[in-house]
């Protein structure tokens, strides 16, 4: 009774309409409701004076609203949206003004304008049109906000590409990590190496059902990859939408499907072949050869004209030592360069590839194993085998993106009676278990100001569709994004009960997700 005469004083004192409530996900910093509400129609016009930026965040806020609301909204100079840049804001942070006569929203840049039309966008979802008056100041607390996909162990279309970042940018996401090579397949078209692509993106079958547990193949060959084309496509859609995409080439393991290629890229030289099973192979490259490294570098140089990250994804990592102890040129590069053992050969590989791109203009991110062995100071770490790694490289002054697979492998279970989920690795991921990452546990205030942020994982060797993707994906992708977006504002309850309102943009968006958590029973043991 008190919450309630508290609740309705708070609304009678702040004149709010009664019963309105405002819910976007990831937590703004601030939301006012004041009196009255606006209704957004097809008529209803935004004004984006004259930038051609905003113009097109317009248009992409438009199609997405249409509908709701109707129809599409026009854009122009004059309208009761208007979007507006205000460089006296932060970069990413924006405001969102709503009376019953118009709705202003500012950013600290056209991407500050961008994210409040995600949580405008989120607004006439929610209310069919009808939004409360309203003040909301908002911004990031982490720079860093990812998402990364798995192309290899299963492909996805250019268009399915497209989807998954339009998901990522509801979210207030704002970088794609796109994993392009593996074992299991090359999808990167190379112009100078046409093997990587004739060869290297296709298996000959595929394992089926459990690794570890299956010797059963489909017997069907498998394949896919992104030309040189499709991949400016993506990175120009992604742009768009304020997501830089990060490339992943890895290196030195992972690398199976390249040795396929081209054999002398491997220790022993000769009888690869794209892996058809999951887990870990002890094929890797020869760095005791320069060609290898000749190699890379001609990869790199074009990766780096297709993509205009700063950041460019070196893998780095399970990258076994079997070949190298019994490579000659192998041991002869650890003799030549005074190198302890194999670890320190795989801290070689990454300096010399770190230092090419950084003579390039990039830098690089690793998995956490390139702290064995030895990291530079300006790799950033990406902590994937729980936080630790990337606690260990905050101490030591690396920059660093948490990836916990503790928190953040969403292609983990999402019950806890996983009978009833599609077959999938294993583990056990609720949404509330992704949403209590803490990605500064164990730091002391100078080692969090190394922390970049966070990022969903979607490996997919289980995944063989795209609804299967988004099933996993969401809505734990909206734990992260809350981590990420609003770590200083978390709560949990909170974040439950908005969630209702985001998912009815999921189904407006006709986007599939897991229900589990909306039905509360990714928790309780379900009777088989
Ligand atoms: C990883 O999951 N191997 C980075
Ligand atoms: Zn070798």
């Amino acid at each position: 009774m008190k919450k309630v005469i508290l609740l309705l004083s708070v609304v009678l004192l702040s004149g709010a309409t009664f019963g309105a409530e405002v819910n976007i996900v990831p937590k703004p910093l601030s939301v006012t409701l004041r009196e009255g509400s606006f209704h957004v129609t097809s008529q209803t016009k935004i004004d984006f004076g004259k930038s051609a930026e905003l113009r097109r965040s317009a248009e992409i806020f438009a199609e997405a609203v249409a509908p709701v609301v109707g129809g599409v909204m026009k854009s122009g100079s004059q309208g009761a949206i208007s979007l507006t840049v205000d460089p006296s804001l932060e970069t990413e942070a924006y405001t969102l003004e709503v009376t019953p006569e118009r709705i202003a929203i500012r950013g600290g840049s056209a991407q500050g304008v961008f994210y409040g039309l995600q949580s405008l966008r989120q607004m006439i979802v929610d209310g069919q049109g009808t939004i409360p008056a309203v003040s909301i100041e908002d911004k990031p607390y982490f720079g860093y906000r990812g998402g990364m996909l798995d192309p290899c162990r299963h492909f996805w279309t250019v268009d399915e590409v497209k989807e998954y970042i339009d998901i990522l940018a509801m979210h207030k996401m704002n970088r794609f990590h796109w994993h392009l090579t593996e074992d299991q397949g090359w999808r990167i078209e190379i112009k100078r190496y046409p093997e990587l692509t004739r060869v290297g993106s296709i298996r000959k079958e595929t394992l089926v059902g459990q690794y570890m547990h299956s010797n059963e193949y489909d017997k069907t060959p498998y394949g896919g990859y992104y030309t040189q084309k499709e991949i400016r496509e993506v990175v120009k859609y992604a742009a768009e939408r304020f997501i830089t995409v990060i490339p992943e080439i890895e290196l030195p393991g992972h690398a199976v499907a390249a040795l396929a290629s081209y054999p002398w890229l491997g220790c022993r030289g000769e009888g690869y072949e794209v892996r058809t099973t999951w887990g870990i192979s002890s094929e890797v490259y020869c760095p005791g050869k320069e060609t290898t490294f000749e190699f890379l570098e001609n990869v790199l140089s074009e990766v780096i004209e297709l993509f205009p990250s700063k950041y460019i994804h070196i893998g780095g990592d399970e990258c076994p030592k079997e070949s190298w102890k019994s490579c000659p040129l192998c041991q002869q590069r650890i003799k030549d360069e005074g190198l302890k053992d194999e670890y320190e050969l795989q801290s070689y590989t990454i300096h010399r590839i770190e230092k090419w791109l950084r003579d390039h203009g990039r830098e690089i991110i690793g998995w956490d194993e390139i702290l064995e062995g030895g990291v530079s100071k300006t790799a950033t770490v990406m902590s994937w085998r729980g936080s630790s790694g990337g606690i260990a490289a905050a101490k030591a002054g690396n920059h660093v993106i948490m990836t916990p697979n503790t928190h953040c492998y969403l292609d983990y279970y999402q019950t806890s009676t996983p009978v009833y989920e599609p077959q999938g690795i294993g583990g056990f991921l609720p949404v509330s278990r992704v949403y209590a990452l803490d990605p500064y546990d164990h730091l002391n205030d100078t080692e969090r100001s190394y922390i970049l942020g966070v990022q969903a994982n979607l490996w997919t060797e289980y995944i063989a569709t795209f609804t299967h993707v988004k099933h996993m994906l969401l809505p734990r992708l909206a734990a992260v994004a809350e981590v990420g977006w609003s770590y200083d504002r978390k709560d949990f309850e909170d974040f439950r009960h908005r969630m209702k309102s985001l998912r009815k943009s999921y189904d407006a968006a006709g986007i599939n997700y897991a229900t589990y958590f909306f039905d509360n029973l990714d928790e309780v043991k379900q009777e088989k």
